[in-house]
């Protein structure tokens, strides 16, 4: 992961805001999405402003980038340890923190929004935002299952408001899916691919629809095994064998399950069904919703489909 400045060029007309260069990014929301955004940004030579609720939710962020540029640079710097811990440091220089996302948003290029999944929640956000950030700053939101049109409709600035959807770990992984609206200009478009790649990112593009393309496929995917399972057609032992094994996937559906969280999954399927009502593939399953009831969420909690120590 190079230290180097993005090196795009900026180039405005009178008329649009045409391919924005983003060196100054604000991320709204330091959990695990944000943090991890936040470190790449600034291993890449931006200058980030990091905006939570509270300064000690803050510092936990801090950390957690520390925590993971230290694994970064453990495998990059493994012969020069002085250079890995100058690399933390001038990093973790370039990310900057605050409680004030107005203020943050005033000096911005782009506004990553990586907050909690709730639609009302985001678009109350960016209705403040709207109002201070200036007129060639670009929104994105992180969001998994929400429309980004809807998210956007509480703006003015639709025209330069699109999806940035990262994948977690941010650090490891190397997908974006860059998600325009009908009202997304070319412009914002090719800024936030440009800026993606400038991450060291992969963009996909797509439009704004659920799931977008990972999600889409993933989520229906791990429901189907769900009720594979819940048939008692076969064990979710072997239909995880079967999966890795016969289609090649890194995870069976139910250690993916696991490991997103149950409670996720059941939030994505259920953003699906309120949005396609009709289709057979967001239903809902007894068993899922039994498991997220009884606080039974897969890694985080110690317990989902499988059982951790
Ligand atoms: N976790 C994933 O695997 C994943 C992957 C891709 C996208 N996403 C999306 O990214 C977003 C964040 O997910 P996460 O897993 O990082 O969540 P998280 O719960 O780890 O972090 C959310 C953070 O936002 C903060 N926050 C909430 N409301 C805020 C507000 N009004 N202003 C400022 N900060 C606020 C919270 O204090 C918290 O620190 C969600 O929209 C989620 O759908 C998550």
């Amino acid at each position: 992961m190079a230290f180097a400045a993005p090196q795009i060029v900026r180039g405005f007309s009178s008329s649009a805001v045409r391919n924005v260069v983003i060196k100054n990014v604000t991320i709204i929301g330091g959990g695990q999405m944000g943090a991890g955004i936040a470190q790449v940004a600034a291993s890449t030579g931006h200058s980030v402003t990091l905006v939570d609720t509270s300064g000690d939710i803050l510092k936990k962020s801090i950390k957690m980038i520390e925590g993971s540029l230290k694994r970064v640079t453990k495998k990059k710097f493994s012969d020069k340890p002085e250079a890995g811990e100058e690399f933390i440091k001038k990093v973790v220089q370039k990310v900057s923190t605050s409680t004030d996302a107005e203020s943050a948003v005033q000096g911005s290029d782009l506004v990553v929004e990586a907050i909690v999944e709730n639609l009302k929640i985001k678009q109350d956000l960016f209705s403040r935002l709207d109002k201070l950030a200036p007129p060639h700053t670009i929104f994105a939101s992180n969001t998994s299952s929400l429309s980004i049109c809807d998210i956007a409709s509480s703006t003015n600035r639709q025209d330069r408001f699109g999806g940035l959807h990262f994948f977690n770990p941010v650090a490891m992984m190397k997908l974006v899916e860059v998600i325009g609206t009908p009202a997304t200009s070319q412009d914002t478009l090719d800024s936030l691919l440009d800026f993606s790649k400038v991450l060291g990112k992969t963009p996909v593009s797509c439009k704004d629809t659920s799931g977008f393309i990972v999600n889409r496929l993933l989520v229906p995917c791990m429901m189907e095994a769900v009720r594979l399972y819940e048939r008692g057609d076969a064990s979710k032992e072997d239909i995880d064998i079967g999966m890795k094994l016969g289609a090649g996937y890194p995870m069976g559906p139910f250690e993916l399950a696991d490991y997103v969280g149950l409670d996720i999954v059941k939030a994505v399927i259920e953003a699906f069904k309120t949005k396609d009502p009709n289709n057979p593939l967001f239903d809902s399953s007894d068993l899922l919703n039994k498991l997220v009831a009884e606080g039974k969420l897969g890694i985080k909690t110690g317990e989902g489909f499988y059982k951790y120590k």
